[in-house]
């Protein structure tokens, strides 16, 4: 059959629609980029602030059309909000054939068949173990093309943090580990297809091996500084990137592996959330403002090139403006290269729901606008500060807004285009001189 996969939310979604994208074509099918194209038309939803719910319902309420045109057609609602809403989802989009929430996605290709053979609707959300190591399909040639070089493998799944506002830990799960053999095999295999740039997934990546329950870790251990000294060692790899680490993580032992590494780069996403020690401990995070500089300051003094993205929610309830100066001094003083600014959506389920959302609308875009002018402001005069040094880039290909030009980014994940000559590729090493510095992004000479 055909099959379209339409992606929402974070990088793990992304990640398991790529799985499932290989599961399926392993199965025979064929995935297609046009819905009106496809057999099969599968939404992997998001369900962590409700304008991603809003938009995922739209946009399968949108498809009842489609479907009255072409009956056989199959549409499957799956991951996040498909687990927090169950039934729910299929009374609300009577449409839809199935239901399959984040523990089942394993079950992906038979389902489909099954459906097929006898089209009844289907709700299968009960959680499993098997999706752990069930989801190490990849997906990464381009129909008849060269395999991207740049490959993704979840370490962890679910999470065990239960910040007050999100509702992750219930719509995927207790945090659980694969093994470091699997991870480790995995990664040697994308090696061998081509895999030059790997990227480590989590919702709490640097808990790895931890079992789930160890917060902070003691000082001298760490199960994910381990994984990364033995995927350093796979000889093809150029790079090794992972995202997120919740902020307590970094101990002494994970910044030496970090530092004494060939391939993981100096750029590091540590989720903020806010500046405030109050709003910190009313989120149930696990650190003070304090704490977090020190980390800061500690990945800092072992890497002075680090570059730092985060994420930061503004209009918390009871998010006072002092409560906001304290981020906004906070992110101008770490000085973040990217920050994802999210204003605060009251998830059903997350304990802070039960809080009024009490920061007016108005106030909340406010300070959003506040934080992107800053980022903007820092952004450019980081990027001058650029000029006239040589940077190592990994060569990505033509730039997508100008074919003339190509583009490679740098360690520190900052974008730099340059002219071609006769013989970069993608995937390779170049060093680049950097001439100009633009508003996002630099512009360079190859060497
Ligand atoms: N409202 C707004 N942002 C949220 N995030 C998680 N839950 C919410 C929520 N209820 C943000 C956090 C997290 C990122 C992935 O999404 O900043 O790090
Ligand atoms: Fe959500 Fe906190 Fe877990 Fe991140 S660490 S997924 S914000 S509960």
């Amino acid at each position: 059959m055909k099959i379209h996969i339409k992606t929402y939310g974070c990088q793990m979604n992304e990640r398991d629609s790529e799985a499932l994208a290989g599961m399926l074509t392993e199965a025979g099918h064929t995935m297609v980029d046009a819905e009106e194209a496809a057999d099969v038309l599968l939404f992997n939803t998001c369900s962590v602030r409700e304008q991603a719910e809003r938009k995922a319902k739209g946009k399968i309420g949108y498809m009842k059309k489609l479907k009255a045109r072409h009956p056989d057609l199959i549409i499957g609602a799956l991951g996040c909000m498909a687990q927090r809403l169950g039934n729910e989802l299929l009374n609300e989009l009577p449409h839809l054939d199935f239901v399959l929430g984040t523990g089942q996605l394993h079950t992906l290709a038979p389902l489909v068949e099954s459906i097929r053979a006898d089209r009844r609707q289907v709700v299968a959300i009960t959680e499993s173990a098997e999706v752990l190591t069930g989801m190490r399909t990849h997906h990464r040639h381009a129909e008849g093309g060269e395999p991207d070089f740049k490959a993704q493998i979840a370490i962890t799944r679910g999470c065990n943090r239960f910040c007050s506002y999100c509702i992750v830990p219930y719509v995927r799960g207790r945090e659980v580990s694969r093994s470091r053999e699997d991870v480790v095999a995995e990664a040697r295999e994308l090696a061998a297809d081509g895999a030059k740039e790997l990227l480590l997934l989590g919702q709490n990546v640097a808990a790895y091996g931890w079992g789930g329950n160890v917060n902070p870790p003691p000082s001298g251990v760490s199960p994910f500084a381990e994984l990364l000294e033995e995927l350093d060692r796979i000889p093809e790899l150029l790079r090794i990137r992972f995202t997120s680490p919740y902020p307590t993580y970094f101990n002494d032992r994970l910044i030496a592996a970090i530092t004494g590494s060939r391939t993981v780069c100096h750029n590091i996403h540590l989720p903020l959330q806010s500046g405030s020690d109050r709003v910190l401990a009313a989120m149930n995070r696990q650190y003070t403002a304090a704490g977090y500089r020190a980390v800061v300051a500690a990945l800092r003094a072992a890497m002075p090139d680090v570059t730092f993205s985060t994420d930061v929610i503004v209009g918390f309830p009871g998010e006072t403006d002092e409560d906001f100066r304290l981020t906004r001094e906070l992110m101008n003083e770490v000085d973040y290269d990217n920050s994802f600014i999210f204003k605060y959506s009251p998830r059903p389920g997350a304990k802070s729901a039960s809080d009024a959302d009490s920061v007016p609308q108005e106030v909340k875009e406010e300070r959003n606008a506040l934080l992107l002018e800053d980022l903007k402001t820092r952004v450019a005069a980081a990027l001058r500060g650029q000029v006239g040094t040589v940077q190592e880039v990994l060569v990505e290909g033509t730039s997508p807004r100008n074919p003339e030009r190509w583009s490679g980014r740098t360690g520190t994940n900052r974008l730099v285009h340059f002219l071609p000559v006769a013989d970069q590729r993608p995937g390779t090493l170049r060093q680049v001189k950097i001439t100009r510095a633009g508003g996002v992004s630099l512009f360079g000479e190859l060497l």
